[in-house]
């Protein structure tokens, strides 16, 4: 049951796609104060868990923090922050007693539909007290249902169905800020094939283009962009570039032009277009929030996909801001006015806090506007949906330019709404090892705000990287459907083959294109239900009460629960198994071995080269057995596919699979039915 309150005048995002008339029921779940904007406040007791929130910090339970959904551009994904890139507003919140409660509060979840700023103090300042605040124009929808599987299913129908990218979007992918020309991406490419390696993608970050200019092709670097681009697909390779948010001001360049003569850039308080500075240096940003800027904005993919060009990366798109033309002409005169002073305590801190703040100033995001049909609308007041209607901007393009296939599209920045259009990558974290552990947390938390096709830089995006690092990092995102290595300019190299242990990065990656059959059709089968493809581990076992505590196991699709190691030096880890389960051990796609364990927690010991998945009862999965050499998902329709799983009885397998890039799905013709029996397991 989904009840909806109104309040105030809001905008609307464009995040829900059902149209539910408003609630005359009173709002009665958390109780509502309307001062300063709507406050909501109810108590936690001891045994409830907070799930949710999307892209945020710390662990899957979110009790004991405050997060504030206001898209932000800090690369420090530390404890301390409250914000990251996205902002997704919904929550569950559970109530494992309702039985016994003698006020008969029962679960709930709760959706604030609103795209400026909302804090979730979800028992920071009272340990028992969940606040949220948010502005006074907002929608905001109270979901009850049987648990919390239920309650996610009801949002992700209100919000609409997840995005669907092609199948190629499931291989291995590697990045790198910093491949300058054609010379640079085709060694990356040699050095995956040479070594056997599969590879489906090299990005293109933003050195390919001239003068950091989007939808521009560097000529020095790439003199035949469109042949480069079929001779990579003759490899197997789809080449990503990245598309910023800013477009940088220079006469004659035609994105400028066009979108200063048609208005389609955002406007400051002059009714000027607002001038920012990004990697070009100054740059206006496109009124994305505008239907006709945004199909203009979205039409200029068409230059690169004219090119061969099947998937693109939108960055910087919070939007991420250097410095304001106006702030950093008022901080340069302070900082020439200090010039020659003897600076002290509070002098000096004020220096480097004003040279600091030129970066994400709030008061600039307070000092440009949108217009939506004909309705001023300042920035921050709708912040977060930047990111979301940029991304949008370029799925309705492709819906005109490409409308027969699928398009590969994430973003860095986004809101509730946009999973309909695109992913998102999780944004500039560090080679970190508890930076695995936070991409392991972050899978169910965005997908239960519909946001599936996702993944973190792997290998860790800042500061240097080491092999062993690297390789937990793989074995833990062997399921996220986005796998891609990416790193920052001035770190140590890390494709794969830059290490001495190829040959077990060969067989770690070779496993991911062995498990892609399950891969894809779990995430097709959760996109297309609305169902989660990472879950916490208590929503399969909502009676078990240790199943709360796990915060670094994931289920995975219905067969699968992972328990990946993210500690260095360890040579394996505990793990909970909230029933019997089957553990299966890959050394390489030829060397399993498999052991029915026990409920209960273990210390199972997992080799650095090794990946351990545990399989439920009574279920199975698809693994393709690659006897020729594979490259690309395109090679796995040659292979054959074996089972593996845990099973005495025949059980029945829904194989989801299709052609992989046409836009349509067929239920009856792709949804196969298998029955799997014990004498058909390979393990
Ligand atoms: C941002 C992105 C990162 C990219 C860099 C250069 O920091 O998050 O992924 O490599 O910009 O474009």
């Amino acid at each position: 049951m989904i009840q909806k309150y109104v309040f105030g005048q809001p905008v609307n995002t464009d995040a829900v796609v059902l149209d539910i008339p408003e609630s005359q029921e009173e709002f009665s779940v958390m109780e509502l104060t309307e001062s300063d904007g709507i406050r909501l406040c109810c108590r936690m007791e001891e045994e409830d868990v907070v799930y949710g929130l999307g892209e945020q910090v710390r662990g899957i339970n979110k009790r004991g923090f405050s997060y504030i959904s206001y898209a932000e551009d800090d690369s420090i994904h530390i404890e301390s922050r409250h914000s990251l890139y996205g902002a997704h507003n919904f929550l569950v919140l559970n109530r494992r007693n309702q039985k016994e409660n003698p006020d008969g509060s029962r679960s709930f979840g709760i959706f604030v539909d609103d795209p400026g700023k909302v804090v979730f103090d979800v028992g920071e300042t009272k340990r028992d007290q969940l606040v949220i605040q948010a502005g006074g124009d907002c929608v905001i929808y109270v979901i009850e249902g049987e648990g919390m599987k239920e309650i996610v299913k009801q949002f992700r129908r209100l919000i609409g169905q997840s995005y669907l990218p092609p199948k190629w979007a499931f291989g291995y992918q590697q990045s790198r800020w910093g491949y300058q020309n054609e010379e640079d991406v085709r060694e990356v490419v040699k050095g995956h094939h040479d070594r056997g390696i599969p590879l489906e993608a090299v990005y293109l970050d933003i050195d390919y283009m001239e003068a950091y200019k989007d939808f521009t092709v560097d000529e020095k670097k790439f003199p035949e962009f469109k042949s480069f681009v079929g001779e990579m697909k003759g490899r197997g390779v789809h080449l990503v570039p990245i598309i910023d948010a800013g477009v940088k001001i220079e006469k004659g360049y035609p994105v400028y032009e066009e979108g200063v003569r048609n208005h389609y850039f955002c406007k400051d308080e002059n009714g000027e277009d607002f001038v920012a500075a990004v990697w070009p240096g100054r740059v206006h940003f496109p009124d994305v929030l505008n239907p006709e800027a945004r199909a203009w904005f979205g039409g200029k993919y068409e230059i690169l996909m004219e090119q061969g060009i099947d998937g693109f990366w939108n960055d910087m798109n919070e939007p991420a801001i250097f410095y304001s033309e106006k702030n950093l002409k008022k901080v340069m005169e302070e900082v020439i006015s200090l010039k020659d002073e003897n600076l002290d305590i509070d002098s000096y801190f004020h220096l480097t806090g004003i040279v600091a703040g030129l970066a994400n100033n709030q008061e600039d995001y307070k000092s440009f506007y949108h217009n939506v049909d004909g309705v001023k609308l300042r920035h921050d007041k709708v912040h977060n949906l930047y990111g979301f209607n940029m991304t949008r901007a370029a799925a309705e393009a492709f819906g005109r330019i490409a409308p027969d296939k699928r398009t590969l599209l994430f973003s860095r920045s986004s809101y509730t709404g946009m999973h309909r259009y695109g992913g998102i990558w999780t944004g500039d974290n560090e080679s970190w090892w508890s930076h695995i552990l936070l991409s392991i947390q972050q899978m169910p938390s965005l997908n239960m705000c519909g946001i599936l096709y996702t993944g973190s830089d792997i290998g860790g995006f800042a500061s240097d990287t080491t092999e062993d690092l690297l390789m937990r990092w793989l074995e833990a995102a062997m399921f996220t459907p986005l796998m891609r290595n990416h790193s920052a300019k001035g770190t140590r190299r890390q494709e794969v083959y830059q290490f001495e242990h190829i040959e077990d990065f060969r067989n770690i990656i070779r496993m991911r294109y062995g498990l892609v059959p399950y891969i894809y059709s779990e995430y097709m089968k959760a996109a297309l239900k609305d169902e989660m493809y990472f879950r916490p581990v208590a929503f399969d076992y909502p009676e078990d009460s240790f199943a709360y505590q796990v915060e670094d196991q994931l289920m995975v699709g219905e067969s699968v629960m992972i328990a990946p190691v993210y500690v260095q030096n360890a040579k394996g880890r505990y793990v909970y198994l909230p029933e019997e389960m089957r553990m299966i051990r890959m050394r390489s796609l030829e060397d399993l071995t498999s052991q029915v364990i026990e409920k209960g927690c273990h210390y199972i010991g997992m080799e650095l080269n090794e990946l351990v998945i545990f399989v439920k009862k009574n279920h199975v999965l698809p693994l393709a057995v690659l006897e020729n050499e594979v490259l690309t998902t395109a090679d796995l329709a040659e292979a054959d596919i074996k089972w593996i799983g845990f099973v005495e009885e025949p059980v029945e397998y829904v194989f989801y699979d299709d052609d992989g890039i046409s836009g349509s799905c067929v239920p009856e013709k792709d949804w196969r039915k298998v029955t799997v029996r014990k004498t058909d397991l390979v393990y």
